[in-house]
């Protein structure tokens, strides 16, 4: 392993996020965020973040290193998400990224915004095991991936979900019953107190394979709020026990039928205690060992994608080019 200070810059939807990490250690991070400017639209206006990134990294970057208490001349590489993302979110990042990849003569990596969020949990329980399964939860994908080693081996794809994401539905949903965006925040503070078997809602293409599907919950839920009064709490807890449901047992299948010890659970909806609750009792029942990160490691930030450069320069990947572009649609 060699010695490797990374940073890591993110800003592919609504967060501007830095983080700085020395040999898969958080040194510092700061955060900046433009989701109340996109609340009164209920979901992200890719202009609104692009100009807010254009004033919130800079500021970022200052706060990380002052949080990290190192300088530039400490860095060994710069690492910068180039996608999946909203194209010109991602562009002031990578633009940013490259000027100072540039200016102070590092190495720039283009991380992929999934690797991202599997890494975040490496800052917090160490580097992962050889093999394991990989359940990413955010507001764009909904994946259960087969992982080796993060910087050397490929990716493998088990599920996918058909329709919309699993963050995307807590947003929709929230939408429907008055609850302000971000809906997954909304959703777990309204769900608590509620009965999770108050309503029997759909377990979309439970029993049918690794894939997911979430739209015919939000329809479901869409419907019964248009037929009947039910408390919010109940409505709430038990839209997001069918999600948490289908999430972990497939996770759970998944592990099973690859023979594999650890399940990962990465992304924004991570944070969710519910899924971290019941996550965590099937996994402990099928004897495999859980690993999720704390709630701040979970939705975008810089310190995941530093993660994900550190690993790449201490397995001595070669840099990108200055010419790196921005893939708002890689897969
Ligand atoms: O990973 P992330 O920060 O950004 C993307 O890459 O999409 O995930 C954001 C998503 C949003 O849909 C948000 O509603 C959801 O994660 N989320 C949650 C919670 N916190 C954030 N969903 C359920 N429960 C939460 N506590
Ligand atoms: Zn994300």
């Amino acid at each position: 392993m060699g010695v490797a200070t990374v940073l890591g810059i993110e800003t592919s939807c609504d967060e501007t996020g830095v983080g700085i990490v020395a040999d898969g250690r958080l040194l510092g991070a700061a955060l900046a965020s433009s989701m109340d400017e996109h609340a009164r639209f209920g979901g992200v206006v890719p202009e609104i973040a692009a100009r807010a990134h254009l004033e919130s990294l800079v500021p970022c970057l200052d706060a990380a290193f002052a949080d990290a208490g190192i300088a530039p001349r400490d860095l060994d590489a710069v690492a910068v998400t180039s996608g999946p993302g909203l194209a010109t979110a991602l562009h002031t990042g990578v633009a940013a990224a490259k000027a100072l990849a540039a200016a102070w003569n590092l190495p720039l990596y283009g991380v992929h915004h999934l690797a991202g969020h599997v890494a975040a949990d490496t800052l917090e329980h160490g580097p992962l095991p050889g093999r394991c399964v990989a359940l990413i939860v955010s507001g764009g994908h909904t994946s259960t991936l087969l992982l080796g080693d993060l910087a050397r081996d490929p990716i493998v794809h088990l599920g996918d979900t058909r329709d919309d994401a699993a963050g995307e539905a807590f947003d929709k949903v929230a939408r429907i019953l008055g609850l302000p965006y971000p809906g997954g925040p909304a959703i777990d503070r309204a769900a608590r107190g509620g009965d999770p078997d108050a309503i029997a809602f759909p377990r979309g293409l439970l029993g049918a394979g690794p894939d997911f599907s979430f739209s015919g919950l939000k329809t479901a839920v869409a419907r019964l709020v248009e037929r009947e009064r039910r408390p919010l709490a109940d409505v709430a807890a038990s839209f997001q026990e069918a999600v948490v449901d289908v999430l972990t047992r497939k996770a759970v299948d998944a592990c099973r039928a690859h023979g594999v010890r650890t399940l990962v659970i990465v992304g924004g909806v991570a944070a969710n205690a519910r899924l971290r609750e019941v996550a965590a009792a099937r996994c402990a029942a099928a004897g495999l060992a859980l690993r999720v990160p704390p709630p701040a490691l979970c939705t975008d930030n810089g310190a995941m994608i530093a993660a994900v450069g550190d690993l790449l320069t201490t397995a001595g990947a070669e840099p990108a080019p200055l010419t790196l572009p921005i893939t708002p649609t890689a897969p």
